[in-house]
């Protein structure tokens, strides 16, 4: 595997290789990588030639009160995963050369940046679209892999794809799980062991709601107030927002009358948490 640190030598790397026909998978990612990460990096080696994987923690998408500098930088953890699976170019740009002096663009973000995460974290979103943008034109994939878990960041992507021309075809894969159904996140290794047990309740939340649904319900407000009661139930766990959401434009619904997206996020101790989940209506009878 190699190890790329240069923007221009990856460029030629992937220039070359996609003149000989190459296609060029690509997982963009912070590092700290967990088997979510392998299973978009599995998921890439399986369906394109050649896989890069980057490892950048992006200092534009960290508010000014949040964890960049204790963000965990597992680096030699990260290049074995990578190793292990099979991966061709490990790219970790320094913040250096991809903010150098002078920098001035940022890529203003969608509607769908808004709401939740967008409210939640002002610049979070103008961070992430301006790094990934400057990483799709490094890296020039063919096709980027993005995990469902940050389900709005996956909506805002291929907004921004699609928006820019960017020629980036966009492949968003399931959130995976521990075993008692919390998501896998880079942040889960800040739960004190007590915290970790207790988090697993914005899972059940979101499945709470996704229950009501499948029974017939379609009043959002019922669906909300199922997640919140049992979320409600870990009295040390506060919630940020709970919502019933159209999947396309992240607006929340009154009523469900097609797959919406359950959405949530928490904070369990100083951590903050988020998960969310896809709900097909339930066929009716006619
Ligand atoms: O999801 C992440 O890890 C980051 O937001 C991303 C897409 C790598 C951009 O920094």
């Amino acid at each position: 595997m190699k190890i790329i640190r240069s923007p221009a030598a990856m460029t030629g790397w992937s220039e070359r290789l996609r003149r000989e026909g190459v296609t060029i998978g690509f997982v963009p990612t912070m590092g700290a990588l967990h088997e979510g990460h392998r299973s978009l990096i599995r998921e890439a080696r399986l369906q394109c030639d050649a896989l890069v994987v980057s490892i950048f923690v992006n200092p534009t998408q960290f508010g000014p009160r949040e964890d960049l500098t204790k963000y965990p930088r597992p680096i030699s953890h990260d290049r074995a995963i990578c190793r292990q699976e099979g991966v061709d170019v490990c790219f970790e740009p320094t913040v250096e050369t991809m903010y150098p002096t002078g920098f001035q663009t940022t890529v203003t973000v969608p509607a769908v940046a808004r709401r939740w995460e967008g409210e939640a974290r002002p610049h979070h979103f103008a961070g992430v679209a301006t790094v990934v943008t400057k990483l799709f034109g490094m890296v020039r994939p063919h096709r980027a892999l993005f995990g469902q878990k940050d389900f709005q960041q996956s909506v805002l992507v291929q907004q921004l794809v699609k928006d820019l021309n960017l020629g980036v075809d966009i492949a968003v894969r399931p959130t995976v799980r521990e075993q008692d159904g919390l998501a896998m996140s880079s942040r889960n290794v800040y739960l004190s062991q007590d915290e970790r047990g207790r988090a697993v309740v914005l899972y059940k939340g979101l499945q709470a709601g996704a229950k009501v649904i499948r029974t017939g319900e379609t009043d959002a407000r019922i669906i909300q107030s199922a997640m919140a009661q049992v979320i409600l139930q870990e009295s040390t766990i506060t919630t940020d927002y709970l919502a019933v959401c159209d999947p396309r434009t992240l607006e929340p619904v009154s009523s469900v009358t097609s797959r919406v997206v359950l959405l949530g996020a928490v904070r369990v101790g100083s951590v903050r948490l988020i998960d969310n989940l896809l709900v097909n209506t339930p066929r009716r009878a006619s």
